[in-house]
């Protein structure tokens, strides 16, 4: 297999993140002189599904000691290959002219029901959205604090009906290099693809997001619906979805197939398993100014849920 080396990925987290941080902060200080706004910004920025706004917060789904990252920053500091390897990038070139709206989305392999349909009709027939307050913390050793809206995925699933066989779920993003630059280049194999074992895929954490701050989701975080998985990496977290797939055997992530050593399968944040190249301790808190660093938690915080799903595996080797 050709493996191609992404530019900043490989990099140690600090090597990286100060220079996209140094970027950010001078967009942000060009952007306020010139009076714009987050709110402006949004504007122009091109959506995804729009039905079920106005959401309401799952109390169930919120810790009040969590504070929120601010919607500039989640919608401007992102890892999108398929718009560039750079963290500024995706806002502007998953904007000039790439359509997430109207966006179908199949679910097929093994299940009762194969199904095409689109992300609107997907809202009504799921039942709706809510919003829903989780960490986000990716393997790059930074985090943030997301307000998404979404449905469950357990409840998507449902719509088609996993056959007893099917053990795994794998997820693609779209492949349209006519649209994405990262394709034509091709910064990686496309297209981008995840999956979860099935049990992970049911819990009740796992969450399809098609907002973030009461909106639709910003075409850059992955209009108009992308996976939410959050006690794992955030390149678990797969965007703009095109097809789910029920599978027996376990899939291979993009990222994983690319270097296993270095992305595991399971993915799951843990404090104690460092990344090859570095430590996955602590993590720097986006827009937790400087020296806003702390301590990363076993699932990302989420351990009470999830460890039960990994009872008798050995967390230092599935990882
Ligand atoms: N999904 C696709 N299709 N392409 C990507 O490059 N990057 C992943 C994940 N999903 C990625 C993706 C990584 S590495 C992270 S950390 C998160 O998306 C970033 O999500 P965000 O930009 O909304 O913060």
């Amino acid at each position: 297999m050709h493996i191609r080396t992404p530019k900043d990925w490989e990099l140690p987290e600090s090597a990286v993140t100060s220079e996209s941080l140094y970027h950010l902060s001078k967009r942000r200080d060009f952007l306020k002189a010139l009076g714009i706004t987050a709110v402006a910004l949004g504007a122009r920025q091109a959506m995804g599904a729009t039905a079920g706004f106005p959401t309401k917060l799952n109390p169930a789904f919120h810790d009040a000691a969590l504070k929120p990252t601010a919607y500039d920053a989640i919608t401007s500091y992102n890892n999108f290959y398929e718009f560039g390897t750079g963290k500024d990038e995706p806002r502007e070139l998953a904007n000039r002219g790439w359509k997430t709206d109207p966006w179908t989305v199949e679910i097929s392999g093994l299940v009762d029901t194969p199904i095409k349909i689109e992300v609107n009709d997907m809202i009504g027939k799921v039942g709706g959205i809510e919003q829903r307050v989780y960490r986000f913390r990716c393997v790059e050793a930074w985090s943030m604090v997301i307000p998404w809206d979404g449905f469950q995925l357990s409840k998507l699933l449902a719509l088609a009906g996993p056959k007893a066989d099917a053990k795994f779920v794998k997820f693609y993003t779209f492949n349209d290099p006519k649209s994405a630059p990262g394709q034509r280049e091709g910064n990686l194999e496309y297209p981008y693809v995840e999956g979860l074992r099935l049990d992970e895929a049911m819990h009740e954490l796992s969450f399809i997001a098609t907002g973030i701050y009461g909106k639709p989701i910003p075409n850059q975080n992955g209009a108009p619906l992308r996976l939410v998985v959050p006690w794992k990496y955030g390149f678990k977290n797969i965007k703009s979805i095109v097809k789910i797939e029920l599978t027996a055997k376990q899939p291979r992530g993009t990222w994983e197939a690319m270097q296993a050593r270095e992305y595991g399968f399971y993915a799951n944040v843990n404090p104690t398993v460092d990344h090859p190249r570095w430590s996955q301790a602590s993590e720097r808190v986006i827009g937790g100014g400087l020296g806003g660093r702390q301590r990363t938690l076993m699932f990302n915080g989420y351990d009470k849920q999830v460890a039960s799903l990994y009872a008798g595996m050995d967390l230092k080797k599935f990882y």
